[in-house]
């Protein structure tokens, strides 16, 4: 028995056919289900269709008049389910409903306990129509939370599992989109499985996913990596060794300049060295303390590599920010901080994952 949780937000044009098709699928492979849509109080006329729909569908609607958000509405439906298979799925066809039967059995048969509509495995496929943006924004998107899982579709949002191993209320925190996400991080599942599935966009309604989100993303990841990972104790040594990195590279940028005549592009290549390197050096004593066996030289040289990364990252945003927000185009020093942090957020996440491979992180996520 399954139940099927969509979240809606203006989707009017969707509800019926999605529906229905939802329904079909379930009742041909023998399924009894229901299907709650969890609406954010969408004045679209969502009401109306549905009060017509439930006369011949297994349908449920909730309405949500606080808190708005694709997470917090997922989690509502979930509270409201009535059977022991949960589904959760988009309004808009994106996730393709002919490829529910075999996500449940997934479940049923293979032991799964947790199941997901993945685009980035062997035979999956995202639209074909994504633009070069929307594709490398959705890979980063999952490569900033591989530390997090293994799976390779995190940030999907077509998943299924078992209703009692739903993590405790009291831990979950959802902002924004990515609740599947938040559900495997803080649940406790052993047999993550995913099919393969091909995402297409929508050919009704608008997407809601924007600049906040992307926020909201960002917020929600930190959160994540703090309740993974409490001990902030070696995210804090590595924000100090950054910092004395950042006197390094102003005084050898300004010295050679003005000791020894250097151009300063030169100068500024070279101070950026000089401080990473010195960064590699303390970080490599006391931040990660590594005992690794792999050479120093391919440690310094991948710390370099991170480094740079993470400053392209600080930069993009201070671009993005002070380019196409207004407001920070009047506080241009809140972008330069935002870039700040979030540099040294990725540069953490690139050392502490690949560069200073001491584990840390795997092993916390096996206890
Ligand atoms: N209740 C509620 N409240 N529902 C919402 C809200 C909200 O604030 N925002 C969006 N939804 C519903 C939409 O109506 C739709 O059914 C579903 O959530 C997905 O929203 P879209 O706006 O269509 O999102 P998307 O296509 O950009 O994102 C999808 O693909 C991503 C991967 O690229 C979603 O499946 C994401 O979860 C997924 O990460
Ligand atoms: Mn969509």
């Amino acid at each position: 028995m399954i139940s099927v949780i969509i979240p809606v937000y203006k989707e009017a044009e969707n509800i019926a056919p999605i529906s229905s098709e939802v329904s079909r699928v379930l009742s041909s492979a023998g399924f009894k289900h229901e299907i709650i849509l969890v609406d954010d109080n969408s004045k679209d006329g969502t009401k109306k269709i549905c009060a017509s729909l439930v006369k011949t569908l297994p349908l449920k609607l909730i309405i949500r008049k606080k808190n708005k958000g694709l997470a917090p509405s997922v989690i509502k439906g979930i509270e409201n389910a009535a059977y022991d298979i949960i589904i959760v799925m988009d309004a808009d066809f994106s996730h393709p409903p002919s490829a529910l039967p075999k996500i449940i059995n997934a479940l049923l048969k293979d032991k799964a306990d947790f199941v997901i509509g993945s685009r980035y495995i062997k035979g999956g496929a995202i639209d074909k129509n994504w633009g070069f943006f929307r594709r490398i924004n959705s890979k980063a998107a999952t490569l900033l939370a591989k530390p997090l899982t293994k799976v390779k579709d995190p940030m999907s949002g077509f998943f299924c599992f078992y209703k009692k191993n739903m993590p405790d209320k009291k831990i979950l925190s959802p902002v924004g989109y990515k609740i599947c996400l938040e559900i495997i991080t803080k649940g406790n599942f052993l047999n993550i499985k995913e099919i393969p599935i091909h995402f297409t966009d929508r050919s009704q309604g608008k997407s809601k996913f924007g600049l906040k989100e992307q926020f909201n993303f960002i917020l929600h990841l930190i959160k994540l990596y703090l309740f993974l990972y409490p001990n902030i104790k070696q995210f804090m040594l590595f924000s100090a060794v950054g910092a004395s990195g950042f006197v390094i590279d102003l005084s050898v940028y300004i010295g050679l300049q003005k000791l020894f005549n250097v151009n300063h592009i030169l100068a500024r290549g070279l101070s950026f060295w000089a401080a990473a390197s010195s960064n590699w050096a303390l970080n490599r004593k006391i931040t990660f303390k590594t005992k690794t066996k792999s050479s120093k030289l391919k440690q310094w040289a991948s710390f370099l590599i991170a480094s740079l990364l993470g400053f392209s990252a600080n930069f993009g945003i201070y671009y993005l920010l002070t380019g196409y927000v207004p407001f920070f185009k009047k506080h241009l020093i809140a972008a330069f901080i935002i870039g700040i942090s979030f540099g040294l957020f990725i540069n953490f996440i690139l050392s502490a994952s690949f560069v200073f491979k001491k584990k840390m992180m795997r092993e916390k996520l096996r206890n």
